[in-house]
């Protein structure tokens, strides 16, 4: 059974965002003890659990209901509230704040001797990418039409593999890129991890714990500005 009193808070298993989250709920007072191989983790000194999932599951679980708060890049977020969108939804969560951590852009990179002189030379071109939808959006205003090819990982060895001719993917620090012989060649989207709560009113109790994890998070985030 679920124990819906405890409130819930998805966070990434393990990623660009997880070590960060992890550090962040550490450090407003959460006690938890996260075993490598556990799903869920249970907080000692507070009534919260905490669901480690894959980055890509978070916004559907907020948007579902299935948790009550969820840390998920914005990119991420985006996609899958686009997603949804295209299928006639109307994907609703709430964002409690911008977080200072996960920072990252979405970006269009093509192999390194592609001369690229603006976004209509990606027209018809195949373009391999997790995100579809932010990808569209971004070149729909230059009515560039592209074909896709879906990955959700190793999407930066597509071009060399034969399978698309650029990549839409996410750059941190650009290494990845560099390791694969591509260029970037086009910023589509800027993200930063964020913190988003579920539609859905929640219980008084809930609703204070969570007020109370916000003021935290403001002074943890204020006092390394
Ligand atoms: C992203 C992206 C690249 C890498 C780029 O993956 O897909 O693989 O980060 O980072 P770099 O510029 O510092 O090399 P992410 O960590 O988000 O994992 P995921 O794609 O498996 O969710
Ligand atoms: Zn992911
Ligand atoms: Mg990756």
């Amino acid at each position: 059974m679920l124990d819906n009193s405890r409130l819930r808070i998805a966070m990434q298993k393990s990623g660009r965002l997880s070590d960060e989250s992890k550090k962040l709920l550490a450090q407003c007072g959460i006690k938890i003890n996260l075993q490598e191989q556990r799903l869920i983790a249970f907080a000692e000194n507070m009534p919260i659990d905490i669901l480690r999932v894959r980055d890509d599951d978070i916004p559907g679980l907020v948007i579902d209901g299935v948790v009550d708060l969820g840390i998920v890049g914005e990119n991420v977020l985006e996609e899958e509230v686009l997603d949804r969108q295209a299928e006639g939804f109307n994907p609703q969560y709430k964002t409690l704040r911008r977080m200072d951590f996960g920072g990252c852009r979405l970006s269009i990179a093509a192999p390194r001797d592609f001369d690229y002189t603006g976004p209509e030379c990606l027209k018809d071109l195949r373009i391999a990418t997790t995100y579809p939808h932010l990808l569209r959006r971004y070149l729909s205003q230059y009515n560039v039409a592209f074909k896709t090819c879906l990955l959700n990982g190793s999407v930066e060895v597509a071009p060399r593999a034969g399978l698309a001719d650029v990549i839409c993917d996410l750059v941190s620090s650009g290494a990845t890129l560099e390791a694969n012989g591509l260029k970037e060649i086009e910023v589509i989207y800027r993200s930063k991890a964020c913190l988003i709560q579920r539609q859905a009113e929640m219980s008084a109790d809930k609703q204070a714990l969570i007020d109370k994890l916000m003021t935290r998070i403001q002074g943890v985030i204020q006092a390394r500005e």
